[in-house]
């Protein structure tokens, strides 16, 4: 008897082909979001899923699903899975580690030019009619080259933001839980400082960490509020490492100059203050969406699947056990 798999969300087809040639497969192609029961119950007779962002796994689900084995999530993030409660069913988890590192980081980069030159809020406007003419003063924005890029988070995403940031001449500065070996610092063109310092000297800062209880709220009133008046926020990591509602506060008060968000707290549902704001580009969590990146995402995860429940050693194994 094949064991069964369920694709959770829409996959494309060469996914779900490969998946086919090991398992039976039960797949949401119609992309619909499944509730937590319906989740439970699609899964009660699964062997393994694949999963993305959206879908939480945790204690409660998982002791409906007794014959789940492995959890391989579409997205290098995983704080919709609870490693622990994972380990103690004996179930795999995995992620995608390194295969979006680079269409993240180039639509960081998108953001941050977005943000600085205004090119949202001037094409809304002009989209609008509103454009009779040049003038001086229209939509003067922040130079990004030879401005001071700060980096918080400087993992993979991070070190190929900073990798990117040479072409602009820019000063770079990074914050990390670790400091980068010397070799690496060089290849990134990028000096270590603490925290603090980071948040005063940045006229840009990005935010490249995951979402754990530790990075809650990393960016809450007290690092805005020692920020440049004239800086920019920019985040495409995780929502939840922003607090918002103090974001917000920081852009209304005109104590941050602007913010380029692609990841929100408790997306989709966005914070509505930030519709009314003209001083920030919000877009809805596509850092990585680029066709070859998202196929190449949706096939590790196939991969990880394959290989935890054929030989027990997924690749990108998030819970090996102790
Ligand atoms: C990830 O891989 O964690 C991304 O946020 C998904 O787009």
């Amino acid at each position: 008897m094949p064991q069964k798999v369920l694709v959770v969300r829409e996959v494309f087809s060469e996914t779900l082909d490969y998946l086919a040639q090991h398992f039976e497969v039960d797949s949401n192609q119609s992309d619909t979001p499944l509730t937590p029961t319906q989740l439970a119950d699609r899964l009660v007779d699964k062997n393994g899923a694949l999963t993305t962002l959206s879908e939480r796994i945790d204690a409660a689900l998982l002791a409906k699903c007794p014959k789940l084995k492995a959890v391989c999530n579409i997205a290098v993030g995983y704080n919709n899975i609870d490693l622990k409660a994972c380990s103690e069913r004996g179930v795999m988890a995995t992620n995608t580690p390194g295969v979006l590192d680079a269409s993240t980081a180039d639509f960081t980069w998108a953001l941050i030019l977005a943000t600085a030159r205004r090119v949202t809020e001037s094409e809304a406007w002009l989209r609008a009619g509103q454009w009779s003419g040049w003038k001086l003063k229209q939509f003067l924005g922040t130079d990004v080259h030879h401005a001071t890029l700060g980096i918080l988070g400087m993992g993979r995403i991070g070190q190929a933001v900073a990798r990117r940031a040479r072409g602009f001449d820019m000063t770079v500065l990074y914050h990390n839980t670790r400091r980068l070996s010397a070799e690496v610092e060089k290849s990134c063109h990028a000096a270590y400082v603490s925290m603090d310092e980071l948040l005063e000297r940045a006229d840009i800062l990005t935010l490249h960490m995951p979402y754990s209880p530790a990075t809650h709220h990393i960016i809450g009133a007290v690092e805005l509020a020692r920020m440049k008046s004239t800086a920019i926020l920019i985040n495409a990591a995780r929502g939840g490492v922003v607090d918002d509602a103090m974001l917000i506060e920081a852009l209304k008060r005109g104590t941050l100059a602007a913010a380029g968000l692609d990841v929100f707290e408790n997306e989709p549902t966005l914070n509505a203050e930030f519709l009314k704001l003209k001083n920030v580009v919000l877009t809805p969590h596509i850092a990585s969406s680029t066709e070859a990146t998202r196929r190449k995402m949706a096939m590790t995860a196939a991969e990880n699947l394959v290989a935890a429940l054929t030989a027990g050693k997924p690749p990108n194994l998030l819970n090996p056990p102790l």
